[in-house]
């Protein structure tokens, strides 16, 4: 079967498909004959080496994470899903899956779900990672209620306009940051208060916040800390906390690295109920997965990146 692998660190250069033997479930691993692999800004970061201190990579390789498609074989302690059901999920090697850019993935069961009703391929291999990400933060960190006035920078991103869905359908007050025409993206999602990050400031507008969701990080995350109501809760995806700040405040202030037990099923159910819909910007062949990357990195293309296998 065909892969997308490295076998060293570096610029897209070093991506090339390799004919590789087929994969054999065992345990409780799943085979997935896969449909459809999405991007994230992580797997440039692993291609890169960016990230190899936290998270090394055994080379060869097999890039991705997100992924969907059907359930070809299973191992014998699966009891979760069966051969030939629709299936989506995550297949980072780290979390101790294949990869997903290949045409045949290996899962652990518990990274994986069936797709909800006739979400394509592509929609689901969308949102794995970043809807898990967004329905952690907004249901475990941050546990959004009716009627608070929530800040979600980044409202235009994966994580963010999945975020500001689920804050709209909790019935939150939601403020977001995007630029160009993630704006009238954010609006489109029910976002009540927009601010265009290119010229407007939105720690100059917004106070008594009770929750952030920071998907940005930097002097984004940094300005955070001061919209917020005293005992307010941020959490973010990507930026370093700053302990002092929080403490002065007395916030909850959460680096959220990890996801709790259930948050894919959870995720599994917002995207049945159609409180979050999946955006898919672009598709893209296996054959031209470094353009895909290459549209990742510059940041040309609003809404997922996804490779059809
Ligand atoms: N900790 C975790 O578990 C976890 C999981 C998933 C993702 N992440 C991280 O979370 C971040 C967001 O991921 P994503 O997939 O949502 O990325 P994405 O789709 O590329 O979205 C990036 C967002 O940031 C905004 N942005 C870009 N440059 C900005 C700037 N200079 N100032 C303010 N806003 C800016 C973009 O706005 P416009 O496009 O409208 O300009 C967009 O809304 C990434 O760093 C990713 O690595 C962490």
């Amino acid at each position: 079967m065909r892969a997308l692998q490295i076998t060293e660190y570096g610029d897209n250069s070093v991506l090339h498909i390799a004919d590789v033997p087929d994969l054999t479930p065992t345990g409780s691993q799943v085979l997935v004959a896969v449909e459809a692999a999405a991007l994230n800004p992580l797997d440039s970061f692993l291609r890169a080496g960016y990230a190899q201190a936290l998270m090394p990579l055994q080379f060869p390789a097999t890039l991705g994470g997100d992924v969907a498609g059907v359930v070809s074989a299973v191992g014998p302690d699966v009891t979760e899903v069966a051969v030939g059901d629709r299936v989506y999920g995550n297949a980072y090697a780290l979390l101790g899956g294949s990869g997903a850019i290949a045409e045949q993935a290996i899962v652990p069961a518990a990274n994986f779900a069936r797709i909800p009703g006739d979400l394509s391929f592509a929609h689901a291999a969308s949102m794995p990672v970043a809807g898990t990400t967004a329905v952690e933060a907004i249901d475990h960190g941050l546990t959004v209620q009716p009627g608070q006035k929530v800040f979600i920078s980044g409202g235009s991103g994966a994580v963010g306009s999945a975020a500001v869905q689920l804050a709209k359908h909790h019935g939150a007050h939601v403020a977001t940051t995007a630029s160009g025409d993630g704006v009238d993206l954010v609006r489109e999602l029910g976002a009540d208060e927009v601010f265009d990050y290119t010229t407007n400031d939105f720690s100059e507008h917004l106070r008594e916040v009770d929750a952030v969701l920071d998907t940005v990080g930097g002097a984004t995350l940094d300005k955070s800390y001061d919209i917020l109501k005293d005992g307010g809760t941020l959490v973010t995806v990507i930026g370093e906390l700053d302990q002092a700040k929080a403490a002065a405040k007395g916030l909850t202030v959460i680096r959220q690295a990890a996801q709790s037990d259930g948050v894919l099923a959870r995720l599994t159910g917002y995207l049945a109920g159609g409180a979050i819909t999946p955006r898919v910007g672009r598709t893209f062949s296996l054959e031209d997965a470094a353009a895909a990357f290459t549209a990742l990195e510059t940041r040309s293309v609003r809404g997922k990146i996804v490779i059809l296998l």
